[in-house]
């Protein structure tokens, strides 16, 4: 086994190899852009983990991992015109640095280059992996769509974000480890509990996402502090604020949700105070604990040595404290 940023190490080295940008530029350019920002790798490094975890040499998982890390960020390009974000990853956003059309254009090919890579597997491996993929694709868009539906409803129920996360993000996170025991051949089973443990470790994340929008460092965190207020999000915080108990704070805090201010930075700090003396912030804490110990619980229930348990549990605890 290897560390963690052992694995990103080597994620990075394999992605840099790839040498995507050709003509037309206009098409690659982005492309290479985004997928050179960074971010914290996290789905990759799951996938290469996950395969030794299964006693399979990483180098057999690094194009799954990369299939799932050019998805992720396809899935960001697109993303941020639809939340019409300015910044990722600290630098502007593709749509803004080119264009809505290049966003989008870049953004399909990416797609397609992340099923290209799982050609490099043999037929029941490619089978298994792209069907798997399929699927979890299709979901986030589901969950996307969901996202979207959402800002302009005022009736969103708990649960029923609880599905959208599920979707939009949570999926994804269960893919990239069930691909790691896909590629290592281990039979359902077991590919199935590290899909479970990565569903409950993903819902967390989310709602961690979620919190880090409203309570980041702007300094630090790398998005738009405040877009999800801004986009009138239906998070779990606002759900939690607005059943915390008091009819005029539910009547202020849906007022805020049906606006659209030119200068948002006002309906920003009041909604952050709402969200602070409802305690909705604590619940969300709360959540994301939650979350993350049932992923544990799954974990617990695994048949795999108590090392590779501690790694992955050390990789839950370190989602749980992130700051990015
Ligand atoms: C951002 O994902 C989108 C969500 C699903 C919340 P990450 O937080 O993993 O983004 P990067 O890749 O590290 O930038
Ligand atoms: C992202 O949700 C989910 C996907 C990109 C599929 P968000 O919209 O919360 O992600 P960020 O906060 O922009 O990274
Ligand atoms: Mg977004
Ligand atoms: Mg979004
Ligand atoms: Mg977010």
């Amino acid at each position: 086994m290897h560390t963690i940023s052992e694995y990103r190490d080597e994620f990075i080295a394999y992605l840099d190899s790839m040498r995507i940008t050709k003509e037309p530029r206009n098409l690659y350019e982005p492309i290479t852009y985004i997928l050179g920002l960074g971010g914290k790798r996290l789905r990759p490094v799951l996938v290469l983990m996950t395969a030794e975890i299964f006693n399979t040499d990483f180098r057999k998982a690094l194009d799954a991992a990369v299939a799932v890390e050019v998805f992720h960020n396809f899935s960001l390009v697109h993303d941020d015109i639809m939340d019409d974000a300015p910044v990722r990853r600290g630098k502007t956003t593709v749509h803004e640095k080119w264009d809505i059309n290049t966003g989008i254009l870049s953004g399909d090919a990416m797609l397609i280059m992340a099923y290209q890579l799982f050609e490099n597997y043999e037929p029941n491996v490619f089978r298994d992996l792209a069907k798997l993929f399929s699927k979890t694709a299709l979901e986030v868009c589901e969950g996307q769509q969901y996202d979207v539906d959402f800002e302009t409803r005022d009736d969103v129920m708990l649960p029923e974000y609880l599905k959208m996360i599920e979707y939009k993000t949570a999926v994804l996170v269960a893919a990239a480890l069930k691909m790691g025991a896909i590629v290592a051949g281990e039979p359902d089973e077991a590919q199935q509990q590290m899909y479970n443990f990565g569903l409950n470790l993903g819902i967390a994340f989310q709602l961690q996402d979620d919190y880090l929008d409203v309570f980041g460092d702007p300094k630090t965190f790398g998005k738009q502090v405040g877009g999800d207020i801004i986009e009138n999000k239906k998070t779990y915080l606002y759900l939690k604020a607005l059943n915390s108990g008091s009819e005029v704070i539910a009547k202020e805090l849906e007022h805020l949700y049906s606006i659209h201010p030119k200068e948002a930075e006002a309906k920003i700090n009041a909604v952050r105070s709402i969200f602070e003396k409802t305690k909705a912030d604590q619940a969300t804490k709360t959540a994301i604990a939650d979350y993350t110990a049932k992923a544990f619980d799954v974990l617990d229930d695994m048949d795999i040595n108590p090392e590779n348990k501690e790694l992955l549990r050390q990789f839950g605890e370190n989602l749980m404290n992130r700051t990015v």
